[in-house]
């Protein structure tokens, strides 16, 4: 990875970290299992893509650090309440995430689903608090877009589409639809989330969009090749559980080598739609490359 970014990624990560340290205080109440298992599933670990993505896009328009922090955590909280979710037996029945047992592994079945439903309450919170941002509007429309990027019209439909496309054989464009839905529009909205902050014109809210909508759609096609090409010990989750379980891929469909090709197609036409922002945008297009090429 270039050095720059890799610098870059961990500032955010670190930063992102005490952010969430912040919002998710341990409490010594009969809850406190709820907490622990929220922290669990959300603290000291992951790669914090999504919330780079809100840093470095806010950092297009203010330097104001702390507010896209609190909004990068609130991602990166709503990204782990989907990830304890999709790890459970009745979903994935995964039981290595981040290269520790799974949320229900570590606690049990009711209590990540419980910490998974209050990491996602708590993401919203952390939206709308004045701390967040100084502008009522902003903070509103944050809260909106992030609502819309991960219900029904977004992750949760495309998971939906993800378990019920067990074992069948879907079109490459059934597919890229499944994934622009379960993965794409969180990470859209974390791309996004910088112009909203930043109050930027519609033309380049637009633009920031349509960078997260390709990244997001190499990213899961990435994803979808580390399962089949990656090892269990680079990603920190089980490798091989998709053709396991019979999951809708592009690799299934097209084939590893062209899958790679898609991937690495979209992961330039994201950089692209970045042109109009000049060098402040740079780190942003090496992201787009680390994408595809990364091995965990
Ligand atoms: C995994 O996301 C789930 C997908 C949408 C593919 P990441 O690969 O970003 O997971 P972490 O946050 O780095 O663990
Ligand atoms: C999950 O996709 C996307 C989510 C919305 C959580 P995957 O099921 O491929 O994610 P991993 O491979 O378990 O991280
Ligand atoms: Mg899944
Ligand atoms: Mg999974
Ligand atoms: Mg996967």
């Amino acid at each position: 990875m270039d050095a720059t970014l890799a610098a870059a990624l961990s500032q955010a990560a670190a930063d992102v970290e005490a952010a969430l340290e912040d919002l998710l205080p341990l409490v010594e109440s009969a809850e406190a299992r709820l907490i622990e298992a929220m922290r669990y599933a959300s603290l000291g670990g992951g790669k914090r893509l999504r919330a780079f993505l809100a840093m470095e896009t806010a950092a297009l328009f203010s330097d104001d650090r702390r507010c896209a922090a609190r909004v990068g955590a609130a991602i990166e909280m709503l990204h782990a309440y989907s990830l304890v979710h999709d790890d459970l037996p009745a979903m994935d029945d995964d039981d290595l995430r981040r290269g520790k047992p799974s949320c229900h592994r570590a606690f049990d079945e009711a209590t990540a689903i419980l910490a998974g439903d209050a990491l996602q309450t708590r993401a919203f919170e952390v939206l709308a608090e004045p701390d967040t941002h100084s502008n009522p509007d902003a903070r509103c429309e944050l809260v909106v877009a992030l609502a819309r990027a991960a219900g029904a019209r977004g992750m949760v439909g495309g998971q939906m589409i993800d378990m019920l496309s067990e074992g069948q054989m879907l079109t490459a464009e059934q597919i890229t639809r499944l994934q622009a839905l379960k993965t794409g529009r969180l990470i859209q909205f974390s791309a996004e989330a910088g112009g909203i902050m930043g109050r930027a014109g519609m033309a380049q809210r637009h633009l920031l969009a349509a960078y997260g909508r390709d990244l997001g759609a190499a990213f899961q096609i990435a994803d979808d090749l580390l399962d089949v090409l990656g090892t269990t010990q680079e990603t920190g989750k089980t490798a091989g559980k998709d053709a396991a379980a019979g999951k809708a891929t592009l690799i299934a469909v097209l084939g590893a080598e062209r899958a790679r090709d898609q991937a690495e197609a979209l992961a330039a036409q994201a950089a692209a739609q970045l042109d109009s922002f000049g060098p402040k945008a740079d780190l942003l297009r090496e992201l787009a490359a680390y994408v595809v090429a990364r091995r965990s």
